[in-house]
């Protein structure tokens, strides 16, 4: 007697259950958009992603308020009139629709789903509203039902995260596009398990702007006061430092209260500087070669929200500062290596309003009233560093660590199974 069995099972996950999961979750994302769900749904999420709102207004506005997408496929894919479009995943429609759109009477756009409240859905809508280019096929997108080379562009948007057998999906893709079609896909794509939880340390205002595709981020961190920042000058040279120079060493400028104004008030650079000067090879020898030193030295700055105008003043400002540095009798001639760090140097590096101190430490920005170390809506994100919980500084930053360990700790044992 032969048995025969059918696997389910792909790298680890279970095919049908993974199957019902998705249908499940979409099937309600179809039918009720004003639930809450674990991500962002609906037109807002659109505008924000790059769609158009014009485009967005030629499209059902139904199909819309269910859209799940992570980013804006059709609008990369620079469709053209005539072209025939294939839409992996089409969900209610907002993609399909923006596709029929932008090619219009001649072309054609067919979206696949396998879930059949969205099929439906966008079926409806198609009808309603007259769409005759747009068709519906419903089925898995890792088997199609097309022949070789039968679209232009294939897009999906969100939706290949889903499978359990993604290279079936893209090998299916390359060969229903024909020789030089184009392939957009907006989504997370690893035949790895993704870890449950998540620590970003990132800024937390540039990480919700740019790593969870423009979610709001928390009221202060919008709107919220920023500390001053700092030029940094920063150097290898050659010699020793002499015996009175200690690891930090801070230089006051002579009327240093109006000169804090300056920068706090004023957003201007200090009239008289104070800065500190740090010689890091003084206390670690493997800092510089033998005979070198490293140093480092900082002037208080205004942030970005400022009034100083960096691109036209910026090297003034550092030269005035290692001006002072050489004046105030620190060995740094014979300079072998320099980097010098502002205000546009720090924002470049994802520092929100280019400074590296994060939100200013003023009482309703401390406490619970800093950024939470995480996000409801993004369930499994945790933040750590000086721009949430507790704050600024080594010792805080250190603090911040163990408190998003434990929140991931939490979290672990809260939820033992992959989420949708
Ligand atoms: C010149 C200077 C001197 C200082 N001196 C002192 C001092 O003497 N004592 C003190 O207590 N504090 C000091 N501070 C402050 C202290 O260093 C900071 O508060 C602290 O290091 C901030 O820690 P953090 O984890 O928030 O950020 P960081 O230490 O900057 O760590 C963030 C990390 O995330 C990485 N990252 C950012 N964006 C991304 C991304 N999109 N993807 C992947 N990785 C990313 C960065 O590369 C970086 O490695 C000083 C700061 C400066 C600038
Ligand atoms: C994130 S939504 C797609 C969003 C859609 N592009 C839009 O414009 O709103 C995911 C869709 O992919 C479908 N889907 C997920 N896995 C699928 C698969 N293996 N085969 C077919 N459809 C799938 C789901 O049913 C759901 O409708």
């Amino acid at each position: 007697m032969t048995i025969s069995t059918t696997t389910t099972t792909v790298g680890g996950v279970d095919v049908t259950d993974l199957t019902r999961q998705v249908r499940e979750m979409y099937t309600d994302v179809a039918r009720r958009p004003e639930g809450s769900y674990h991500f962002e749904i609906g037109r807002v999420l659109a505008q924000r992603l790059g769609y158009d709102p014009a485009l967005l207004d030629a499209i059902p506005s139904e199909a819309i308020e269910s859209f799940a997408g992570v980013g804006n496929p059709s609008g990369l894919a620079d469709l053209r009139p005539g072209e025939r479009v294939l839409d992996l995943g089409s969900g209610s429609g907002t993609d399909l629709f923006a596709a029929a759109v932008q090619v219009g009477p001649t072309g054609r756009v067919v979206g696949r789903d396998f879930t059949q409240a969205q099929l439906a859905k966008s079926e409806h809508l198609r009808v309603r509203d007259g769409f005759v280019n747009v068709e519906l096929s419903d089925g898995p997108i890792e088997s199609l039902p097309f022949e070789d080379g039968a679209f232009d562009v294939v897009i999906s948007n969100g939706v290949v995260n889903l499978s359990a057998r993604k290279a079936d999906v893209f090998a299916e893709a390359a060969r229903v596009l024909r020789p030089g079609g184009r392939l957009v896909v907006a989504d997370i794509v690893s035949g790895e398990h993704l870890p449950e939880a998540v620590v970003c340390n990132a800024d937390l205002p540039i990480a919700y702007r740019t790593l969870l595709g423009g979610l709001d981020a928390p009221r202060v961190a919008r709107r919220g006061k920023y500390s001053p920042s700092c030029v940094l000058w920063s150097a290898g040279v050659g010699g020793a430092m002499p015996e009175e120079v200690a690891h930090h060493n801070v230089h006051f400028g002579a009327d240093w209260g109006p000169a804090f104004d300056d920068i706090t008030r004023h957003g201007r650079v200090m009239r008289d500087p104070s800065m500190l000067v740090s010689v890091p090879s003084l206390g670690d020898a493997s800092r510089a070669p033998r005979g070198c030193s490293t140093i480092f030295a900082l002037e208080p700055v205004p942030n970005l929200d400022g009034k100083v105008d960096w691109v036209r003043r910026g090297d003034a400002i550092t030269d005035r500062l290692r001006r002072r540095v050489i004046d105030s009798g620190y060995p740094v001639d014979d300079v072998r290596v320099e980097e010098v760090i502002g205000p546009l140097e720090w924002e470049r590096r994802g520092l929100a309003r280019g400074t590296p101190f994060s939100l200013a430490h003023t009482w309703r920005q401390t406490g619970p009233f800093r950024p939470s170390n995480r996000d409801d809506r993004v369930p499994g994100l945790f933040f750590t560093g000086s721009s949430t919980l507790p704050g600024v500084g080594v010792p805080m930053v250190l603090i911040s660590g163990k408190l998003a360990a434990e929140r991931v700790a939490h979290y672990a044992r809260e939820t033992s199974t992959l989420r949708w």
